[in-house]
This record gives structure tokens, C-alpha cells and sequence, in this order.
């Protein structure tokens, strides 16, 4: 279980245009079987989330809010997302996507659309996707909620958050920092 206080609760409302479509060349077809995961995303309100297979920025309290969340639970990541973060991180069990990539002290996951999050859920575990945009395209219509923080600087990038606001609405404002606010979506009832 997370334990987090919302600051305050939002009306179900954007803060971002539910129109706008941006994003890479990736589609939601990996429209598997099995359970509900969520997904925890930092983007730019243009919906930036990477250059050149990295972080575009730095945000104090930005990391350790991902810990804070991620802590004890296993995160679903890309293999680019892996090779960037570099090791597995620690204390959470690590699962890669990847079709043919080799890599130790991790858990392979070959084919997304047989992906069940169920074996990894045990002791109130809850499996996060964190990324990169092809793995959040492929399972934000899995996802029951998206822990995402809004960078207020734009920064350059091309790696894009997919379009996400017609299917979910803000449940929470968990944060508000001068550097970013952090926002729980939720699907609508
Ligand atoms: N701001 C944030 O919150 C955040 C979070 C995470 C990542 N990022 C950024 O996002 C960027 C990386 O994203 P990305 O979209 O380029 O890559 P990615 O999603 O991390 O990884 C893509 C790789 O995942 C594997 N894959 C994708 N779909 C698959 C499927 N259906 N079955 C099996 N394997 C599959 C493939 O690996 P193989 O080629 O090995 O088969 C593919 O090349 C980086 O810039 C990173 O820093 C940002």
C-alpha cells in the first residue's frame, strides 16, 4: 500500500488540453490480458519525458518522490529505460521489456500483451509502470491510475508522454512545488 496525503482533492477537471494529441509514432495496441497496473510518468506540459534516452532535467524532491512511491514494489520499465537508469534499482523488483535483450538481476518480460501483473502482487504489492513512452503507450489502457508530475520549465526532448486525457481525469493534487505539482489521474467512474 502507498501512503501518501493528497493535499487537496480537484474537481474532475485538466490541467492539460484533452484534445491535444502529440507523442511518438507508438500506438495503444498492446491491449493484453490480465490485471490493472498504474503508471508514474514526469512531463513537461508539452509532454516531454526524454532526450536522447535521458532525463532532460533534475528537480529537487522530484526523485524522491518516485522512491517514495516505487519503494518495495516492482516497476515495469522499456529496455531503453533500463539501459538509461543503468542497474536495476534497489529494493524494487525490476521487470524489463524487452523482445530479445539479455540482462542480469532483473526479471525479462518478452511479450507485453501476455504481461499479468498478478505473480508480482503478493503482500499488497503493486506493479508501476515507469516508463519509457513506448511502454506507457502500450499499457495506459491497462492502467486504473497515473501518478503524473507536471514540469513547469519546458525543456527539450524528443521522447512524449502519449495522450492520456480523454480516458482519465484528476483525482488528486498530491504536491504543488515551484518546479512541479503532482497530480493522481484516475479513470472516471
Ligand atoms: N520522464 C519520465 O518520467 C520518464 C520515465 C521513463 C523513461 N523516460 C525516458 O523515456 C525514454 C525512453 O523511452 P522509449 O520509448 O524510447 O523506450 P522504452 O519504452 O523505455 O523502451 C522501448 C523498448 O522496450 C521494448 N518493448 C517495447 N514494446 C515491447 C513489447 N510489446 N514487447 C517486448 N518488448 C517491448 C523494446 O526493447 P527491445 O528493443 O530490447 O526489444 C523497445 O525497444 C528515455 O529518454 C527515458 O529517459 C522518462
Amino acid at each position: 500500500m502507498i501512503r501518501i496525503r493528497p493535499l487537496k482533492r480537484r474537481s474532475r477537471s485538466s490541467v492539460l488540453s484533452p484534445n491535444r494529441s502529440y507523442g511518438r509514432e507508438t500506438k495503444n495496441t498492446e491491449r493484453g490480458h490480465g490485471g490493472v497496473v498504474k503508471a508514474i510518468v514526469a512531463m513537461t506540459r508539452k509532454r516531454v519525458i526524454g532526450y536522447n534516452n535521458k532525463i532532460p532535467w533534475r528537480l529537487p524532491g522530484e526523485q524522491g518522490w518516485f522512491k517514495e512511491v516505487t519503494m518495495g514494489h516492482p516497476i515495469l520499465m522499456g529496455r531503453k529505460t533500463f539501459e538509461s537508469i543503468g542497474k536495476p534499482l534497489p529494493r524494487r523488483r525490476n521487470l524489463v521489456v524487452t523482445r530479445t535483450g539479455n540482462f542480469t538481476g532483473i526479471d525479462l518480460i518478452r511479450d507485453l500483451r501476455v504481461f499479468d501483473p498478478a505473480p508480482y502482487e503478493s503482500d499488497g504489492k503493486e506493479v508501476f509502470v515507469i516508463g519509457g513512452a513506448e511502454i506507457y503507450a502500450a499499457l495506459l489502457p491497462r492502467c486504473s491510475g497515473i501518478y503524473l508530475t507536471l514540469v513547469k520549465q519546458e525543456f527539450d526532448g524528443n521522447t512524449y508522454f502519449p495522450e492520456f486525457e480523454s480516458e482519465f481525469v484528476i483525482s488528486e493534487t498530491m504536491r504543488e512545488t515551484p518546479e512541479f505539482d503532482i497530480f493522481l489521474y484516475k479513470r472516471p467512474p
